[in-house]
């Protein structure tokens, strides 16, 4: 999605904004620009369709001089991907300049205003709106740019974050947050600006969070001061965040999204570091621990997430169902928010993000708040949103996730879930001492067997080079392999633009039965569980129409594997926790096909990291 970066400070401004935007081009966008104030006081905006470079093309021989500066990467909401829609939009005097993300709701009811008193509009986005609008205010008030900044933003419904500097001022940025994310970066003599603190980690670990509602006033040589619209001055509260710039690089692999995959046995040891004992097989997780009475009474868990985290909360529910005795739900964060749902007081509703900046799953947190209920959080991203809107919660510490589509997050969240679930378990007594073990185990053990499965790579990319005729995929799971094969089929389609569904294994009689002939390949998780006999059942089903199978299987399988075309071999574990072992080589099967259709891995087409439009 739409990223945002500034700075003012001695240096000068283009490579700083530029280095910041490269480092979010993993979030999706489809043009880019870029505003300074020069030493001659001229405002200068460059701003281009297309990626990063395409405008460091366009900054060539262009005067780029300045220490004050605002940068942006768009992607699209009003108005097709184009030049003139790009940011920074300036006003029609072209004396102020600012980038948005996120969307203004009512800017047609504005836009009709603005152009009554003589506006006219160069771009189709929601975004000039809003910069003509406090141009509007400013002069017909003749006011301060702050207190038209506040008395627009009033007259705003939506999200939005916006940075916005002005030629008649070289040393102050106007930045505000409603709903979308904003981070103050504090430098020695200099402030960062940007919507991901991983964008200018490497200048800064000091950050202040513009919260909703809020306004930061970002001078040179001042202390930053943060207000609200109504002027109430708020209070600077510095968090200081470690992030190395390692984690934010390919590190020698080709793609951020491989260099993720392979690694999973790491960020599942940081995942469960400090919460399993590994004498006592105790498990703790201090957010449950802390509200334990919470849990203890809880009559509902409701998971709400988007994507890939929606996915991991089906496998949660799986876990807690069994293990804990507590009734679950799983809802998309969409709907959710806008179904009237039922939360009663005694719900606890955990809210899953690997961002923790989703609009959708925010807006849940926040009706779920309002009905009383308690609000956990899993999230990777500290100090994101939901991290901080949410009662307590806990992260996923799997490190910054840079491959738009979702892997080690996955992993890490369905990771916390089995964590969680022990720990509510034990404390509600629902689980067997034994089964308790076994699990914690299997988890501490996680990280080897993550090592052993990822062994398939070489094997699954020739694979992979066999179906990149393929027009359609199914993929077909029971029970908690059911969520992994929505994964599986997620991945596949996010980054190859293959088609493809994922199933209950049963339910496929039920209608995709129809599809199947020997140009649709059908992936299936036939690892040893409960209904392991059933899948191979569906397995003979499938072939009997002519299918061609691709099945996950244990080593020591021989059913499956006279019947499958291709096999890869898994290690086995605690049934429960076999989507997390299942997921990786679904993963690679992904990357691989897309590698070899020459897709772009860690940017696909009309994908954003991180959706903070609904
Ligand atoms: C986007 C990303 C997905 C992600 C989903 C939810 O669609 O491309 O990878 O699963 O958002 O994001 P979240 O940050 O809330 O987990």
């Amino acid at each position: 999605m739409c990223g945002i970066v500034g700075y003012i400070g001695p240096r000068e401004a283009t490579p700083v904004l530029l280095k910041g935007l490269h480092r979010l081009e993993y979030r999706g966008y489809d043009s880019a620009g870029v505003a300074l104030v020069a030493p001659t006081g001229e405002l200068n905006v460059y701003k281009c369709k297309g990626k990063v470079s395409d405008l460091e093309r366009f900054l060539d021989g262009k005067d780029t001089a300045g220490t004050i500066g605002i940068a942006h990467t768009r992607w699209a909401t009003h108005g097709v991907p184009n030049d003139v829609n790009a940011h920074p939009h300036c006003s029609e005097s072209n004396r102020i300049a600012l980038i948005h993300n996120g969307i203004i709701e009512n800017f047609r009811l504005l836009k009709d205003a603005l152009v009554e008193n003589g506006y006219t509009f160069r771009s189709s986005t929601d975004s000039e709106v809003l910069v003509n609008l406090i141009e509007y205010i400013r002069t017909s008030n003749d006011c301060s740019l702050l207190e038209a900044v506040q008395q627009a933003l009033k007259q705003v419904v939506g999200a939005y974050a916006i940075a916005i500097i002005e030629k008649d001022n070289p040393d102050r940025i106007i930045a505000a947050r409603q709903s979308s994310p904003m981070v103050v970066g504090i430098g020695k003599g200099e402030y960062f600006l940007s919507s991901d603190a991983a964008s200018i980690v490497e200048y800064t670990k000091e950050f202040v969070y513009v919260n909703d509602g809020e306004i930061a006033v970002i001078e040179r040589d001042k202390p930053l001061k943060v207000v609200t619209l109504d002027n109430h001055k708020s209070r600077i509260d510095i968090k200081k965040l470690e992030l190395s710039i390692s984690q934010l690089e390919k590190g020698g692999y080709p793609h951020f999204m491989l260099k993720e995959i392979y690694e999973q046995p790491d960020t599942i040891v940081d995942c469960i570091r400090g919460r399993i004992n590994e004498e006592t097989l105790e498990v703790k997780l201090s957010g449950v621990i802390d509200n334990r009475e919470k849990f203890l009474k809880a009559r509902r868990i409701i998971f709400v997430a988007c994507g890939t985290s929606w996915h991991a909360a089906l496998i949660g529910e799986h876990l807690i169902e069994s293990i804990c005795r507590i009734p679950v739900e799983v809802e998309y964060a969409s709907e959710f928010r806008y179904r009237n749902p039922i939360i009663y007081p005694d719900d606890i509703v955990i809210a899953v993000s690997q961002s923790g900046e989703t609009a959708d799953t925010l807006a849940a947190v926040e009706l779920a708040r309002k009905a009383g209920a308690f609000v956990f959080g899993i999230s990777n991203v500290v100090g994101s949103s939901i991290a901080r809107a949410t009662d307590s919660g806990t992260y996923i510490h799997v490190g910054p996730e840079i491959g738009v589509a979702s892997t080690k997050a996955f992993t890490g969240q369905v990771t916390v879930m089995a964590m969680l679930a022990l720990t509510v378990a034990r404390e509600r007594g629902t689980i067997s001492k034994e089964y308790h073990d076994e699990v914690a185990r299997a988890l501490i053990q996680l990280p080897d067997t993550l090592r052993e499965v990822l062994k398939v790579g070489p094997q699954v990319e020739s694979l992979a080079k066999i179906f990149t005729y393929a027009h359609h995929f199914i993929y077909l799971g029971r029970g908690e392999n059911y969520p992994t094969a929505l994964e599986g089929a997620l991945k596949l389609k996010e980054i190859s633009y293959i088609h493809a569904e994922g199933y209950p294994a049963a339910e496929m009689k039920h209608g995709p039965i129809a599809l199947i002939d020997d140009e649709m390949p059908t992936v299936v998780i036939a690892t040893p569980d409960h209904t392991y006999e059933k899948t191979a059942s569906n397995i003979e089903e499938i072939k009997a129409r002519g299918g061609r199978i691709v099945a996950v299987i244990a080593a020591d399988d021989e059913l499956v594997r006279r019947s499958a075309d291709y096999t890869i071999e898994v290690p086995v574990i605690t049934e429960c926790l076999m989507p997390i072992v299942a997921s990786l080589p679904l993963q690679l099967l992904a990357y691989y096909i897309a590698v070899y259709k020459g897709r772009n891995v860690d940017q696909p087409r009309n994908l954003a990291k991180s959706v903070t439009v609904e």
